[in-house]
C-alpha cells in the first residue's frame, strides 16, 4: 500500500509517496501545504496518472531515483555495471529509516545486484531542499560507478530556465532559453567548479524575473566535475538531475564500499528569483553547515596584486599600508610573488617559503608594520599546485596528477599536486601550519589556478574525485587548528564559488575582472545564490587591467560596495581629492556594512535593459538602501520611478541620495529634489507611486537610503 510523507519547511512543503516495493517519489513541491483527515488516502487515489497508448503498461514512476530498469528512459539516476552484470538495478525493500518534520531517510535494495541505497532528503527552516544520496556495494566483487544523480521533479508550468555561463573574467552571465523537449545539459570537466559552467540553474514559468513568477533555484555544493541536466520525459513530465560528472573508471566500489554525492540544494519560491535569493542567503548566513562567519564584521581589504604584481618592494609596500591605513582599510593581504622564487608566474608554486630577496628578515617586519597600522595581515597562497621550475617538483615529480605514457599539460605553467598522495598532503599542510603558526595571519587567500587535464594517482586512475575530497580534508584540518584564520576561495576569479567549498572557507573572490561594468552583472549573477557579504569586489584603478575601459571613482567604489569591499590598486597612485572622495565614501560603506552583509537583497525589474537597480532591505523594514546602476546609455531620457513595494506601507522614511551625483549636466537642465534635498515618504507611496529617478550618464551609480523617521 502506497503512503504518503510530508516534509515542512517554512513555506514550502514536499510531500512524498512511496510502498515497501517502491522508491519515494515526490508528488508535489511547492507552496506549504496541510492536509485535513483522510485527505491523504484520496491524494494517493487522485495521484493515478493516466497512462498513454504505446507506453509502457504501468506508469513509470519518477522516484527519489529514477532507474532505467525501471522504464526511465530519460532520467536514468544510476549507471554502473559489475564485470557487465548489474547494469539495470531495480530497488525494492524500501525501509523508512527516519521521518521527522522536516528530514527522512530511506533505504533500500536491490538483492539482485547487490546494492544499497541510502536516500536522505531535508527540507529545511530556510525552504532550501537538501538532498543527497549513498550507495553501497553489498556484493562480494567490485561495483564500477559510473554516475548517481540527484533528481527533483519541477512543475510541468516550467516553460523557461536561466543557466550561469561565463569565462575568466567574464563569469556569472545569466543566459536564458525555453525549455522544449527533450532535454538540456550543463556539464563541467575542469576539475574545479570552473568560470564557466557553474553549478547553478533557475527554472521557471514564462517570463519569470526578480520580482514575480513560480521559480526553482538549483545549486550542486561541489568543487568538481559536475553536470546538471533538465529532462522534459516522452510523457511530458519534467526533472532536473544534478551530480558528480564522474570519469570512466574513477569510482570502484570495492565489496562493502560507498560513495555519496555531493549535497544538492534547491528552493522554490513564487516570488520571482528575489524568493529564491533569499531562501539561499539566509540559508548560508544561519546554517550552521557553513563557515562563513569568523568575524563580527566583514573588513575592508587592501590587496596588492594589481598593485605590484611581482614586483614586491618593501618600501612600496610599507607606503601602500600607511596609505591603507589613513583611508580606513582595515586588512591588508600579500598577494601572489612573496616566497622562494616566485618572482614571474614560471617558477615557485610548491616552494612555501618566505622568498629571502625580497624579504630578508621574513614577513614578521611587514606584519609588524600591518599591524602597527592597525590592519589584519593576510596571505596568498596556492597550496595545490607546482611549477616544474620549483624545488618541490624537482625533488617530487612523481607527487603530480599525472598519467605515464603522456606528456603532461601546463597550466599558468603549473602543474597540480596529488593532494590524495599522503607524502604531497602531509608536506603541503606542514608548509601552512608552519607559516599560519610563525606569523600572526588572519586570512588566507586560496587561490588555485587551472583546470585539471590527465588528473590520474599514481596507479593511473582518475583522481579528479579524490582531489576535491583531499582539498576539504585539507581546508578542514586548518579550520580546526586555526579556526580565527578566514579563508577566501580563489580560482583564477570565480572558478570555484560553491557551497562545498564554502563549507570551509569564508568569502569567494568573485572574479579577477575589477571593471565595474563587467562586475554589475558578475556579481548579479553570483549574487542570486550567494549573499553579498561573501563576495570580494575590490575597487580597481582608473583604467581596469583587465579591459582597458576608463572608469569614474564613484561607479568603481559603490558598485564593489554591495560585497565584502576591497581595493586593489595602487592606492600611491591615487590624488588628495581622490582620498578625500574615498574617506568619505569608506566611513559611508562602514556605516552601512552590516545592512548589505545581513539585509534581504532585492532586484527590482526595469524596463531599461542597461539599467540595474537593486538594494537591501532590513529584518525590521526599517531601513534600506538602494543602488541605481546606470551601466548604458538610458533608453528614455526622462528616468522612471523607483517602486519599492518592500517597505511598511503606514510608515515614513527619509529618503537621501548618499553620493554625489557625476557629471549628470550635460545631459539634464534641472535635476530632481533629491539631488538638493533630502524627502520624506511613505511606505504606501514608495509601493505605488514611486520616487523619481534623474537621468543618469551610462557608467555611472547612485546610493540612496530609506530611514524610518521615528
Ligand atoms: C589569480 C587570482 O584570481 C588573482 O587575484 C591573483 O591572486 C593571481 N591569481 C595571483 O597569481
Amino acid at each position: 500500500m502506497n503512503k504518503i510523507l510530508t516534509l515542512q519547511g517554512n513555506h514550502t512543503s514536499v510531500v512524498l509517496s512511496y510502498s515497501i516495493d517502491m522508491l519515494p517519489q515526490i508528488v508535489y513541491w511547492g507552496d506549504k501545504v496541510a492536509f485535513s483527515q483522510g485527505e491523504e488516502e484520496q491524494l494517493i487515489q487522485q495521484l493515478i496518472t493516466p497512462v498513454p497508448q504505446a507506453f509502457l503498461d504501468n506508469q513509470v514512476v519518477i522516484s527519489l531515483l529514477p532507474l532505467l530498469g525501471e522504464g526511465n528512459f530519460q532520467a536514468n539516476a544510476l549507471a554502473g555495471n559489475r564485470q557487465q552484470l548489474h547494469w539495470a538495478p531495480k530497488f525494492g525493500r524500501v525501509e523508512l529509516v527516519s521521518h521527522e518534520l522536516n528530514a527522512l531517510v530511506f533505504v533500500a535494495y536491490d538483492d539482485t545486484a547487490q546494492l544499497k541505497v541510502q536516500i536522505e532528503l531535508r527540507l529545511n527552516s530556510w525552504d532550501i531542499l537538501e538532498k543527497q544520496i549513498k550507495l553501497t556495494n553489498l556484493g562480494d566483487n567490485d561495483y564500477q560507478l559510473d554516475e548517481l544523480l540527484l533528481s527533483l521533479p519541477i512543475s510541468a508550468h516550467v516553460s523557461e530556465m536561466i543557466q550561469f555561463h561565463g569565462r575568466w573574467i567574464h563569469e556569472f552571465q545569466p543566459q536564458r532559453s525555453r525549455i522544449e523537449q527533450p532535454c538540456y545539459l550543463i556539464e563541467n570537466l575542469k576539475g574545479r567548479t570552473s568560470n564557466d559552467n557553474p553549478p547553478l540553474l533557475l527554472v521557471g514559468n514564462t517570463g519569470f524575473n526578480y520580482q514575480s513568477g513560480m521559480v526553482y533555484g538549483f545549486h550542486l555544493g561541489w568543487s568538481g566535475n559536475h553536470k546538471i541536466k533538465l529532462s522534459v520525459v516522452d510523457d511530458g513530465r519534467k526533472l532536473v538531475q544534478s551530480g558528480e560528472r564522474l570519469l570512466s573508471g574513477e569510482i570502484n566500489l570495492r565489496s562493502g564500499a560507498s560513495y555519496t554525492t555531493p549535497c544538492l540544494y534547491a528552493s522554490y519560491s513564487t516570488s520571482g528569483i528575489n524568493g529564491i535569493s533569499h531562501n539561499f542567503h539566509r540559508f548560508i548566513r544561519q546554517s550552521k553547515q557553513f563557515a562563513t562567519h569568523i568575524l563580527p564584521y566583514r573588513p575592508i581589504h587592501i590587496n596588492t596584486w594589481e598593485a605590484m604584481y611581482f614586483q614586491h618592494d618593501i618600501t612600496m609596500l610599507y607606503q601602500l599600508v600607511d596609505r591603507a591605513a589613513s583611508l580606513g582599510i582595515e586588512r591588508f593581504v600579500l598577494d601572489d610573488g612573496w616566497f622562494n622564487g616566485r618572482h614571474h608566474e614560471r617558477a615557485g608554486l610548491g616552494d612555501w617559503f618566505v622568498g629571502q630577496s625580497k624579504y630578508p628578515n621574513g614577513l614578521q617586519p611587514l606584519i609588524d608594520y600591518v599591524e602597527n597600522a592597525g590592519l589584519q595581515f593576510g596571505l596568498w597562497f596556492e597550496p595545490e599546485m607546482v611549477n616544474p621550475d620549483s624545488d618541490l617538483f624537482r625533488n617530487h615529480p612523481e607527487w603530480c596528477l599525472q598519467l605515464s605514457g603522456y606528456q603532461q599539460r601546463l597550466g599558468r605553467y603549473q602543474y597540480v599536486l596529488n593532494l590524495a598522495n599522503s607524502a604531497a598532503y602531509d608536506y603541503i599542510k606542514t608548509c601552512l601550519v608552519n607559516l599560519l603558526t610563525e606569523y600572526s595571519i588572519g586570512y588566507i587567500k586560496w587561490d588555485m589556478n587551472r583546470d585539471l587535464v590527465q588528473a590520474g594517482d599514481n596507479s593511473g586512475h582518475p583522481s579528479m574525485h579524490e582531489q576535491v575530497l583531499a582539498t576539504y580534508r585539507l581546508l578542514a584540518e586548518l579550520n580546526q587548528l586555526f579556526p580565527e584564520v578566514e579563508i577566501e576561495s580563489c580560482s583564477s576569479g570565480g572558478a570555484r564559488v560553491d557551497l562545498g567549498i564554502l563549507r570551509y572557507t569564508n568569502r569567494v573572490w568573485t572574479s579577477d575582472c575589477n571593471d565595474p561594468y563587467e562586475r554589475q552583472t558578475i556579481q548579479e549573477g553570483c549574487g542570486i545564490f550567494f549573499p553579498p557579504e561573501l563576495l570580494g569586489s575590490h575597487f580597481g584603478p582608473e583604467q581596469a587591467h583587465t579591459t582597458n575601459r576608463l572608469m569614474t571613482l564613484d561607479y568603481r567604489f559603490f558598485t564593489a560596495f554591495f560585497a565584502n569591499l576591497g581595493f586593489e590598486q595602487n592606492l600611491l597612485e591615487l590624488s588628495d581629492g581622490e582620498c578625500n572622495q574615498l574617506r568619505e565614501y569608506i566611513s559611508i560603506y562602514k556605516q552601512y556594512r552590516h545592512l548589505v552583509h545581513s539585509g534581504d537583497l532585492v532586484r527590482i525589474d526595469t524596463h531599461d535593459v542597461g539599467q540595474k537597480i537593486y538594494g537591501v532591505i532590513s529584518s525590521t523594514q526599517q531601513q534600506a538602501l538602494f543602488a541605481i546602476a546606470q551601466n548604458d546609455f538610458p533608453q528614455q531620457m526622462v528616468a522612471g520611478k523607483l517602486r519599492l513595494p518592500y517597505l511598511v506601507a503606514d510608515k515614513l522614511y527619509r529618503i537621501k541620495l548618499l553620493n554625489a551625483q557625476e557629471n549628470t549636466g550635460y545631459l539634464m537642465k534641472q535635476n530632481i529634489p533629491l539631488s538638493r534635498q533630502e524627502l520624506i515618504l511613505s511606505g504606501k507611496v514608495l509601493t505605488h507611486i514611486g520616487l523619481q529617478l534623474p537621468i543618469m550618464h551610462p557608467q555611472s551609480i547612485l546610493l540612496i537610503s530609506f530611514d524610518e523617521v521615528k
